[in-house]
């Protein structure tokens, strides 16, 4: 039995003030484990406050990116150990706002996730085509592209503590979703994929969160597929009450 992940990308938004008081409502509101692990992630910026806010709570923390190094010379960067050190237990990798904005290949996110295992954060690896690539077909080429990317040379022990989202660029912050059945096809493939490709035994035990204009009007269709295990949710996770609503019908 798969353990679904609602996770909240806050991207490039929230002072720490706003984070903490976010935090501070989810904790009264979440305050023992439920069926669904919740996750956040905040700004770097306000990491710790959030940490200090959810010490003692089943909620998670993860960071929104992070470099492939331990130490050294890399202005502007943060490192796994880092990350571990500010409380994160997770760390969103291969967003596509981080391969398109900022040129990040599947080179660098598999040296990521290389760390990140390393250091014991779970990284939540970020997939998923844009319209243009959708609408030539070539969905399931280019999601194949980068598993094996991303995924290269992770052991088996190690792709167990690997969550997977895909996250069909062209939904993302434009309030078009997939389709509950396209976003199906697409979770299968991946799960698919990781088995064939990968010679992943236990595929059958990954989670693979969809991301994409989730909302609480779609998440309980999206939540009902047989390889949707889970949300990434972007801008419906600033406000507390939908984020809060999603995470209840994930839990029914
Ligand atoms: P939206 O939910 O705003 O579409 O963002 C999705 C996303 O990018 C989450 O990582």
């Amino acid at each position: 039995m798969i353990r679904p992940i609602i996770a909240a990308n806050w991207k490039m938004h929230k002072t720490i003030p706003e984070a903490v008081s976010f935090a501070k409502q989810l904790k009264e509101e979440f305050p023992e484990p439920g069926n669904v692990d919740i996750v956040i992630a905040p700004p770097f910026t306000a990491l710790s406050s959030v940490m200090e806010v959810l010490k003692d709570s089943p909620i998670h923390i993860s960071a929104q990116n992070m470099h492939w190094g331990e130490k050294g010379a890399c202005t502007g960067e943060i490192s796994a150990t880092m990350l571990v050190d500010a409380g994160c237990g997770f760390v969103i990798i291969g967003h596509s706002e981080r391969r398109t904005l900022f040129g990040e290949t599947g080179g660098m996110l598999n040296k990521k996730i290389h760390a990140a295992l390393k250091s014991g954060l779970t990284p939540i690896f970020c997939m998923g085509e844009t319209l243009e690539e959708r609408e030539s077909g070539a969905t399931f080429r280019i999601i194949r592209k980068q598993i094996k990317e991303g995924l290269n040379n992770i052991t088996s022990d190690d792709i167990r503590r690997v969550a997977l989202a895909y996250e069909p660029i062209w939904a993302i912050g434009t309030g078009k979703t997939a389709t509950p059945l396209q976003a199906q096809e697409a979770h299968r493939f991946i799960r698919e994929t990781i088995a064939t490709d990968l010679e992943y035994a236990h595929a059958s035990e990954t989670v693979i969160i969809y991301g994409g204009s989730v909302n609480p009007e779609n998440t309980g269709s999206l939540m009902d597929q047989p390889d949707i295990n889970g949300a990434l949710v972007g801008g419906a996770s600033l406000d507390f009450g939908p984020f809060a609503d999603i995470i209840k019908i994930s839990e029914r």
